[in-house]
C-alpha cells in the first residue's frame, strides 16, 4: 500500500479543528493521509494540534513559511481568516503541495487569479472548500437538476435575522474583508451558480446596509470590533445566457425568520432547496406537481469530511479538482462587483 499523504495546516482555528479534522482523522485511520504539521500564529492553536491531534511539537510552527521550507507536504489545508488565503496558497503551491482552502476563495478576483496561476504552474490541484455542495440535500438537488431543464431564474437567500458572530475574525475588516457576504452569501451563491452550471455574469447591481448591528440592546458582540461594511446585502446578477439570480444575505435583519434556501426556475420545472430538504416542481398530466423526495444521508456523513474525501480521491486518481478555482473566481468577481456597485450606487458591468 502507498504511503499516507502528508498533510499540513496553515491556520488551525475553529473550522480546521472542528470541521476539517474529523475528515483527516478518518483518512488517517484508513492509512490514506495523515496530519504531520501545523502552522498557526496562535500558541493556543499550536498547543491544540499537539494535545488533541498528536502533532509533534517540533512540527508546529508560528510562521507558515518555516513549515513549508522544513516539512515535505503533499497537501496543505489553508484555514486562515479570509484576508490571508492568497499568500499561504501561492507559497504552498511553490513548495509542491496540493491546496484545499476555506471559503471564500479570497477577497479579490486579482488574488484568486494569482492562486489559480500558482496551482497551474506547480501542476497541483486547488480546491475551494465550498462545503454546502456536500450537504446530502444539495447533492440530491444537483442530481434532480437534470429534470428541470435550463435555469433562467434563481433566488438565493441566506438570512439570519439575529446572528452577528460575537467571536473570531468575522466582523473585523482587516481579517475578513467583508461581513455576511463572505461568511454566508458566498455559500449560497456558490451553490446556486453550481446548480446553474456557472453561466458568465455580465452585470451586478447591489445594495448593502448596516442599520442594526451596532445597537447594544440587541447584539452580543463588541460594536468597536464591527468594522466590516455590511450586515445585510442584496444583489441582482444578470448572466450572458439571459438568466438572472437574486442574492440576499444577512447577519441582522428585521425579518420573521431565517432562510438557507435557493429556488431555481428551469424551463421544464423548478427546485426549491433548503439546506435539509428539497421540493421538485414539475408539470405532469396538466398539473403542477410538487414532489418532496426523501433525502437519506449515509450514517456519519458530514459535508466538510465529504469535501476532504473528494479532494483526496481527485489527487489519488489524477482527476480534476472537485471545486476548482476557475469556478470560485466567477463567484469572487460577483462579490467584488457587489461591493463596487453598492459603494457607487450603480450597476457594474463585468468585462
Ligand atoms: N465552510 C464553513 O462553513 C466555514 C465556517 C467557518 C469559517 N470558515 C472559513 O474558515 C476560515 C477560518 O475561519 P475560523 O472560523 O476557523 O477562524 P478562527 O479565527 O477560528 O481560525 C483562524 C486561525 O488562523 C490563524 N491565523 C491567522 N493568521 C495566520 C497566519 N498568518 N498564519 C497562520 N495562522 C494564522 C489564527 O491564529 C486562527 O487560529 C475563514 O476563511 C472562514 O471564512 C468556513
Amino acid at each position: 500500500m502507498a504511503k499516507p499523504l502528508r498533510v499540513g495546516f496553515i491556520g488551525f482555528g475553529g473550522i480546521a479543528r472542528d470541521a476539517h479534522m474529523p475528515g483527516w482523522s478518518k483518512l488517517k485511520g484508513d492509512g490514506v493521509a495523515e496530519l504531520v504539521a501545523v502552522a498557526d500564529v496562535s500558541e493556543a492553536a499550536r498547543k491544540a494540534a499537539v494535545e488533541r491531534f498528536g502533532v509533534k511539537p517540533e512540527l508546529c510552527f508560528e510562521n507558515y513559511e518555516h513549515m513549508l521550507g522544513k516539512v515535505d507536504l503533499d497537501i496543505v489545508d489553508v484555514c486562515t481568516p479570509n484576508c490571508f488565503h492568497r499568500d499561504p496558497t501561492v507559497k504552498a503551491f511553490k513548495a509542491g503541495a496540493h491546496v484545499i482552502v476555506e471559503k471564500p476563495m479570497t477577497v479579490s478576483a486579482q488574488d484568486g487569479e494569482a492562486m489559480i496561476a500558482a496551482g497551474k504552474k506547480a501542476g497541483k490541484l486547488l480546491m475551494i472548500a465550498q462545503s454546502c455542495r456536500y450537504l446530502p440535500s444539495a447533492r440530491a438537488a444537483k442530481r434532480a437538476s437534470k429534470a428541470i431543464g435550463d435555469i433562467y431564474w434563481a433566488r438565493a437567500s441566506l438570512l439570519r435575522p439575529r446572528g452577528v458572530p460575537a467571536w473570531g475574525a468575522f466582523t473585523v475588516k482587516e481579517l475578513s474583508a467583508g461581513g455576511p457576504i463572505y461568511d454566508l452569501g458566498v455559500h449560497i451563491l456558490d451553490w446556486c451558480l453550481w446548480m446553474m452550471e456557472f453561466p458568465k455574469p455580465v452585470t451586478v447591481s447591489a445594495a448593502l446596509y448596516l442599520e442594526l448591528s451596532n445597537k447594544k440592546s440587541i447584539m452580543k458582540h463588541d460594536p468597536k470590533k464591527y468594522t466590516v461594511p455590511e450586515e445585510l446585502a442584496m444583489a441582482l446578477i444578470r448572466f450572458e445566457n439571459g438568466a438572472v439570480c437574486t442574492l440576499e444575505t444577512s447577519w441582522a435583519v428585521n425579518a420573521p425568520e431565517g432562510t438557507f434556501s435557493c429556488f431555481l426556475c428551469g424551463k421544464r420545472g423548478g427546485i426549491d432547496w433548503n439546506w435539509d430538504s428539497l421540493t421538485l416542481v414539475r408539470e405532469e398530466y396538466g398539473m403542477l406537481t410538487n414532489a418532496k423526495p426523501q433525502v437519506i444521508p449515509e450514517a456519519g456523513q458530514a459535508s466538510h469530511s465529504e469535501e476532504i474525501y473528494d479532494f483526496v480521491d481527485a489527487i489519488l486518481k489524477g482527476k480534476p479538482s472537485p471545486v476548482p478555482g476557475e469556478q470560485a473566481i466567477v463567484t469572487q468577481r460577483i462579490l467584488d462587483a457587489i461591493y463596487e456597485s453598492a459603494g457607487n450606487r450603480r450597476e457594474v458591468v463585468l468585462g
